[in-house]
C-alpha cells in the first residue's frame, strides 16, 4: 500500500519523507487554508520534494472554470494530480485532464456508485472518505471493500485513495482490504510505529546494557 501525506506542511513531509513514508501527498482548500501559505508556492515545494503524485484541488463549481484551474494547477509540476469534486461537472473535468494525459483525483467520494462513475470518468484516483462517513454512523471501511470488489470485477485502472484517515486502525484496515493507497495527516503516519510492548522491551534493554558496562562504539 503506498503512503500519502495529507497535509501542506513541508516540514513535516519532508521529514517522513527522509524514512521512505512518502510515495504522494494530497491538499485540499482547508488543508491549504491551515498552511496559510500560497497554494502556487506551497504545492511547487511540495512538488519539487517528493517523487510521486501531489495532489491540488480545484475550487469552482462550474466545468470551464474547474477545466481552467485544473490546467494552470497541472503547470505547476510534472508529479501534479488534478483533485476535483465527485458531482457531473468534476466528472467532466476528469474526463477532459485525464484525456489529455493529466491525472486526476476524484475526491468527496461516499459511495460505491460515486467510485464505479469515477473510474469511467478516467480517474487515476478516487478518494472515498472513511473519517467522515464513520462519523455519521456509517463503517468508512465497509464501502473501501465495496469499491475493491467492483473495480477488481472490472479490471479498473483507478487506484483506491483512502482519505479522511484518522486512526491507525483504519491504516491497518485498508491495508487489509488491499486499498492501493492510504492517505494520511503526519500525526497518524507517526503512530504506526508505536506499540507499548516495544518501549518496554526497549528499557529493559537499556538498562540489562548498561549493567555489563560495554560498548560497541
Ligand atoms: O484527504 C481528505 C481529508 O483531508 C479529509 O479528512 O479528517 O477532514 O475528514 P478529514
Amino acid at each position: 500500500m503506498k503512503f500519502f501525506v495529507d497535509t501542506a506542511d513541508v516540514e513535516a513531509i519532508a521529514e517522513l519523507n527522509d524514512y521512505g513514508m512518502v510515495d504522494g501527498v494530497t491538499t485540499n482548500p482547508s488543508i491549504i487554508m491551515k498552511s496559510g501559505r500560497d497554494i502556487m508556492e506551497v504545492t511547487k515545494e511540495i512538488c519539487d520534494l517528493v517523487d510521486g503524485p501531489v495532489s491540488a484541488e480545484v475550487v469552482s463549481m462550474d466545468f470551464e472554470t474547474m477545466l481552467a484551474e485544473g490546467r494552470k494547477l497541472a503547470e505547476i509540476a510534472e508529479n501534479i494530480c488534478v483533485k476535483v469534486p465527485l458531482t457531473w461537472a468534476g466528472l467532466q473535468t476528469c474526463k477532459a485532464l485525464s484525456d489529455s494525459g493529466t491525472k486526476v483525483n476524484v475526491t468527496l467520494c461516499f459511495s460505491a456508485n460515486q467510485a464505479l462513475i469515477a473510474a469511467k470518468a478516467g480517474a487515476s484516483f478516487i478518494s472515498p472518505f472513511v473519517g467522515r462517513l464513520d462519523d455519521i454512523n456509517i463503517d468508512g471501511m465497509e464501502l473501501i471493500e465495496d469499491i475493491r470488489s467492483i473495480y477488481d470485477n472490472y479490471d479498473f485502472n483507478t487506484e483506491i485513495l483512502v482519505a479522511s484517515i484518522r486512526t491507525v486502525n483504519h491504516m491497518k484496515e485498508a491495508a487489509i482490504i488491499g486499498a492501493d493507497v492510504a492517505t494520511a495527516p503526519p500525526a497518524v503516519i507517526k503512530k504506526l510505529a508505536q506499540h507499548p510492548l516495544t518501549d518496554a522491551g526497549l528499557a529493559a534493554f537499556e538498562a540489562d546494557w548498561a549493567k555489563t558496562g560495554q560498548k560497541i562504539l
